[in-house]
């Protein structure tokens, strides 16, 4: 289960450019949730992520995953159990290795080989196999080539393996079908759907996609000014169509500047 609660982040505070970008921000996601998060640029979605993630450590409040405090925890630890995706299907691979290479690092930075020497074995190279035989894209049959050679479809789904194959406590998915065409998005999001439900994994997913924010997972988050606005459950979802989720949107962006002028 991940909880947070009351935290802020300001970035440049006391300066010309101070930005509160997460204002007094509480959540509980429980444990195979799969949340879709959707909400204007600069809403604080990303600052969200960056915080559970350990990029920077927040102003104030705490962060507990499995009723662990990791608040302070650093960001190469809490990459051992938290797993995550960016817009830029460049992120999260390294270009001059191969297939095999990536996932193999993957696979030991996840697991629990602590050994300074720790080698896959035979075994785990079937496993390899196995998980790129789910994108029916023949990378089995090419795990040596270098992973810069690939399209950035197929890199964002090596790169979702990568991060799921060892299932991590929570999964940060950032856009990150945003940068693909239509097609490869597609195949991405399905890819996304099954692994996570198979794994029943946790998964946070920002999107600005109000469709697919609908149709995935069981619960909607809409944030502003660094605050959730609406939350939705599961029936709530299915009741729910674009045009409405919409004009909730608006509804609530009006009545944040009537608070404004109100100041
Ligand atoms: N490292 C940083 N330094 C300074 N300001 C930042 C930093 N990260 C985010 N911000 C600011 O905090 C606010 C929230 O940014 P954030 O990236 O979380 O938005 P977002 O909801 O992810 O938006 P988008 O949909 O555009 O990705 C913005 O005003 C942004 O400029
Ligand atoms: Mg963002």
């Amino acid at each position: 289960m991940l909880r947070i609660e009351h935290i802020s982040k300001t970035f440049h505070p006391g300066t010309v450019n101070e930005k509160k970008a997460l204002d007094d921000f509480s959540l509980t996601v429980n444990d195979g949730d799969f949340v879709t998060i959707i909400g204007s640029n600069g809403a604080g979605k990303s600052t969200l992520f960056n915080s559970i993630a350990g990029n920077f450590l927040v102003d104030s409040g705490r962060i507990l995953l499995d009723d662990e405090n990791i608040t302070f925890t650093p960001e190469y630890k809490r990459s051992k159990y938290i797993g995550r995706l960016f817009q830029d299907p460049l992120r999260g691979t390294a270009p001059h290795m191969t297939i095999r290479e990536n996932l193999a690092l993957a696979y030991l930075r996840a697991g629990k080989h602590t050994k300074m020497f720790s080698r896959v074995s035979r075994k785990d190279e079937e496993k390899f196999r196995d998980v790129l035989k789910q994108l029916d894209n023949g990378l089995e049959d090419r795990m040596d080539v270098p992973v810069g050679t690939l399209s950035g479809g197929q890199r964002q789904s090596l790169t979702l393996l990568m991060a799921t194959i060892v299932p991590p406590k929570l999964l940060l998915l950032d856009e990150h079908t945003a940068a693909l065409d239509p097609q490869a998005a597609e195949k991405i999001m399905s890819l996304t759907n099954q692994i996570v439900l198979e794994n029943h994994t946790t998964c946070l997913m920002i999107t600005h996609n109000m469709k697919s924010a609908l149709s995935t997972g069981n619960r909607t988050l809409m944030m502003n000014q660094g605050k959730i606005i609406q939350d939705l459950n599961a029936d709530d979802k299915k009741n729910m169509d674009v045009d409405t989720l919409m004009h909730r949107f608006k509804d609530a962006l009006n009545d944040d500047r009537i608070l404004l002028t109100q100041d």
